[in-house]
């Protein structure tokens, strides 16, 4: 921290727009850069708004023992679409903003949605001019039409892209001015209006974060806006949704749901109470994805990878991600593949990566997993986390290079470069340089 630098006020934090001093590593202890800005803490390496509980991951150890555990009212069960229009009036909602998607609405659930809300006495717009991996220019669109339509909350029927498309289109709605001023953590101002969220896959876990990611298309990469306010009121999670997907959009999105779990269990922002539904979901996952791929009607396995994919977002939410996300953020917005099968790709070399610095963390990742750690020490142990990770990634069919997904070796040096600035990496457990990420590109092409 520099003598010209502010300090924020009640956060412990200083925006220092020098940086650190310069050094080997980018991420120093202490220092957080986060888009555009330097912040400086004394007292421990999670910048404002995320946790800041004391445990052996952390480089300081005076962290302050104090954390926080956000999450929405949550229906779940088979058949609990049918709450959506009593959920959507209870929050006050007299005309409604419907964002879905193309394959959603052509298999039938945005139609029904629009039915249980009509007969709850409620008006609705259909909004799904949309893609995968949304891109900033949809949610514009989005906002403005929300806004003509004197709608006043906002209902997603939808995977990952519908739903962040409607947290998006919430906060121009209400904040105005561009995406890109909310990139980054705590950004947003003014209140949201109303949303309830049903998702429609199992994986982005997005009815129940504080994230929304949404592609800057001028830049060529995804912006991760990240704040308390994105979280809606209600998420409704009907496991009958997902038997309408194929299997590998069960297998992408389950991959990336077993993501969450994992990078926000070795998270640097990790508490108690995101260490309970991070390792339930890479457990319920490790059992129950390979047979929801295999089979799209098995129930038994939609409804756990349904729970999977909550209780992955709950944990991730609270804790963060780590340096796989701050990476496919940045490859998703230059070759629109499949989030989930760009973290496929990266995950088990990101695993490598941190090991070192999480043994215990992944060890107990292995046990989740189902492998056998009696006998081993730490490190081994740990070490059978990514063998149980590629296993799972090659049974699925998601064993593939970065190369195969149609990323070029030229632009490796310009998506390090942007990994760096994603509030992702800041929570990773190993502090991690531009040749580090680069390193780690490489091995996953
Ligand atoms: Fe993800």
């Amino acid at each position: 921290m520099h003598g010209n630098c502010t300090r924020i006020q009640n956060t412990g934090l200083a925006d220092c727009p020098q940086g650190p001093p310069p050094g080997p590593r980018l991420l120093q202890p202490g220092w957080h850069r986060i888009g555009n800005s330097w912040y400086f803490s004394s007292r421990c390496s999670v910048p404002p708004g995320m946790n800041t509980w004391t445990s052996s991951r952390h480089p300081k150890g005076n962290a302050v023992n104090i954390s926080k555990f956000v999450t929405p009212e949550i229906i779940f069960g088979r058949g609990s679409l049918s709450q959506i229009g009593e959920s959507a009036a209870r929050i006050g909602a007299s005309k409604v903003f419907l964002v879905s998607d193309e394959g959603v609405i052509k298999a039938g659930w945005a139609d029904m949605a629009r039915k249980y809300l009509q007969t709850a006495g409620l008006e609705t717009e259909v909004f799904s001019s949309l893609t995968t991996n949304p891109k900033d220019f949809e949610v514009t669109e989005g906002a403005q039409r929300y806004l003509a339509s004197g709608c006043d909350a906002l209902v997603a029927v939808g995977g990952g892209s519908p739903t962040d498309v409607a947290k998006a289109i919430a906060i121009l709605a209400s904040n105005g001015g561009r995406l890109q001023d909310y990139e980054g953590i705590n950004k947003i101002v003014h209140p949201l209006p109303p949303m309830v969220i049903v998702p429609s896959t199992a994986g982005a876990g997005s009815e129940v974060s504080q994230f929304t990611i949404i592609v800057d298309t001028v830049r060529k990469l995804k912006m991760s806006i990240i704040s308390k306010s994105l979280i809606p009121d209600i998420a409704i999670v009907d496991p009958e949704l997902l038997q309408t997907k194929d299997s590998l959009l069960a297998a992408a999105t389950g991959l990336d749901a077993l993501t969450h779990g994992i990078e926000s269990y070795v998270s640097l922002a990790a508490t108690p109470l995101t260490d309970i539904h991070a390792l339930k979901a890479i457990q319920l996952i490790s059992r129950y994805l390979r047979r929801a791929v295999a089979d799209r009607q098995d129930m038994e396995a939609n409804t756990n990878m349904a729970m999977a994919s909550l209780t992955a977002g709950m944990a991730f939410s609270n804790a963060i991600l780590g340096a796989t996300h701050a990476m496919t953020h940045q490859v998703d917005g230059l070759i629109d593949q499949h989030h989930g099968e760009t973290n496929a790709s990266i995950l088990p070399h990101v695993m490598e990566f941190n090991l070192a610095s999480a043994p215990e963390r992944f060890r107990e990742t292995a046990i989740a997993m189902g492998e056998e750690v009696a006998g081993l020490d730490t490190l081994a142990a740990a070490a059978l986390s990514i063998r149980a990770v590629k296993g799972l990634i090659r049974d699925i069919g998601l064993a593939k290079g970065l190369s195969q997904l149609g990323l070029q070796e030229e632009f490796i040096p310009l998506l390090s470069r942007n990994a760096l600035k994603d509030a992702c990496l800041v929570t990773n457990p190993r502090s991690a340089s531009f040749e580090d990420i680069v390193a780690i590109f490489r091995k996953s092409m």
